[in-house]
């Protein structure tokens, strides 16, 4: 037991904390990290302050010099950060108070609860900014390769069998209508961060005559028209963490469709299919068998993914429960956000570098794509536009693979009279079906395979991401 070290908080404590307690309750370790918004929030507390006359103006900037002072070290690694103060907050007014008397007065009308609330609201902005410009990184890397390789044509797959011939851009393009939901999502994160919490105080406000308007307007958390925007409830003020789950959530999501498409990657850099060649500079090799390139890159993405999810457990788990309002559990609110934080922008990164380094495999997808099977389709379509019911033109086509079946050929190989023989709206232009070029220029409707749609879906893209 020392003697107590906390002059914010030990007027009623006769000793200080345990060693062991201040190792176990410290936070500044992980959320040293917000000191850029906690100072920012300071200065905006000041400025209402000294606004609202409970400061005077030079108390006001003597906080705020100081304040900018020790950012500036902080931000120059010069800031020496005591876990005996416990957090980011106590860390920096302590600081402040050694350098500026006026800080005594900086904690007025103010608590940490709705202080790290405020913090994390103003670090959601700035993450959900800096991972829509990730995920744009990667969408760019995806869109430069469906324009390489605009030509090119790929099976389509369902249960992993082949199914029906794609363009290849068109599946590359599926992806970029995942990351652009993912980059909505954290839009709507960003919008939903954007009021502000200070003035909620430790849960019931303050006595003060504050100006919460005033704080929101310094901070940003204004609308559309530039009107402040402050939370309406101090109790849920402090004790909601939706934020944090939301956040999580959209960074889990993103994760999933990462690993999809690292799941397509695998496959498609694998032998069997070898539709790409993974870059080197995304691969590792094997330390036993010398002609390994394994596709670590996207094997990580798709494990990163996992880790995402459980970020998002802990949360739900950590909140759910609990009594209002803010309990000291919601330390722990912090080092799941900021993995994911850290986590979603390297994996976004990763995966923009590893799509810049494709090199597709023409001859490989053209190989594969030539199999006249994935026109099955095409081929009851014919029947259909020959007035023979759906479900009847099926089944007659189905006979007609399992024809070719047993005379082992490919299904444009059979004669006329084979066909005719299974049903006779058949006419001679039958095999003209399985013309690959021919069976996507049919698909010219809104979001399908079409040339032309593609040509227009890459277009619109263009535009989306310049
Ligand atoms: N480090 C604390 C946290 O992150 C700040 C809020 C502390 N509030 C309190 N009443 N002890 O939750």
């Amino acid at each position: 037991m020392g003697k107590p070290s906390h002059v914010t908080w030990g007027g009623r404590f006769a000793a200080g904390p345990a060693e062991l307690m201040l190792q176990f309750s410290e936070s500044v370790s992980f959320d040293c990290r917000l000191a850029p918004f906690d100072v920012a929030g300071s200065k905006a507390h000041a400025a209402m302050l000294a606004h609202v006359g409970l400061i005077t103006a030079k108390e006001r900037d003597a906080i705020h010099g100081g304040l900018d002072a020790i950012l500036a070290e902080i931000e120059a690694g010069k800031f020496t950060w005591d876990t005996r103060l416990e957090d980011v907050h106590m860390n920096i007014e302590q600081a402040l108070t050694k350098r500026v008397p006026a800080a005594a007065k900086l904690h007025t009308a103010r608590s940490r609860n709705d202080q790290v609330a405020t913090d994390m609201r103003l670090f959601f902005k700035h993450a959900c900014a800096v991972l829509q410009e990730a995920v744009k990184g990667a969408e760019r890397a995806l869109l430069a390769q469906a324009e390489a390789n605009r030509e090119i044509l790929i099976p389509g797959y369902t249960h992993l069998q082949r199914a029906q011939p794609v363009f290849l851009a068109h599946h590359l393009l599926a992806w970029l209508e995942m990351l652009e939901r993912d980059r909505a999502r954290f839009g709507a994160v960003a919008a939903q961060a954007n009021w502000c919490p200070l003035g909620a105080g430790a849960m019931a406000g303050t006595t003060l005559p504050i100006d919460r308007e005033f704080t929101a307007r310094a901070l940003g958390f204004v609308d559309a028209r530039g009107r402040p925007q402050v939370t309406q409830n101090s109790m849920d003020t402090v004790a909601d963490r939706d934020l944090f789950l939301e956040f999580a959530a959209a960074c889990a999501l993103l994760g999933v469709h990462f690993s999809r498409i690292a799941e397509d990657l695998i496959l498609w850099s694998s032998a069997e299919f070898k539709f790409v060649e993974l870059p080197d500079a995304f691969c590792t090799g094997s330390s036993l068998m010398p002609q390994k390139k394994n596709p670590d890159s996207c094997e990580l993405l798709r494990g990163k993914a996992a880790r995402l999810q459980g970020n998002l457990h802990t949360l739900l788990t950590l909140v759910k429960g609990l009594p209002l309002t803010y309990n000291r559990d919601l330390q722990e609110d912090k080092p799941p956000v900021f993995d994911s934080f850290d986590q979603a922008r390297i994996c976004a990164e990763v995966l923009a570098g590893t799509v810049a380094g494709l090199q597709v495999r023409a001859d490989r997808c053209a190989e594969a794509v030539r199999d006249p099977a994935l026109l099955a389709t095409d081929l009851a379509d014919y029947l259909v536009r020959r007035g023979v019911p759906f479900r009847d033109a099926h089944h007659a086509v189905g006979a007609v693979v399992r024809r070719a079946e047993e005379r082992q050929v490919a299904l444009n190989e059979l004669t006329d009279a084979d066909v005719r023989g299974i049903h006779a709206a058949f006419a001679a232009d039958w095999v003209e079906v399985f013309d690959l070029r021919r069976a996507l220029a049919k698909r010219e409707g809104t979001g399908m395979p079409g040339p032309r749609q593609v040509a227009r879906q890459l277009a619109r893209w263009r535009k989306v991401l310049a």
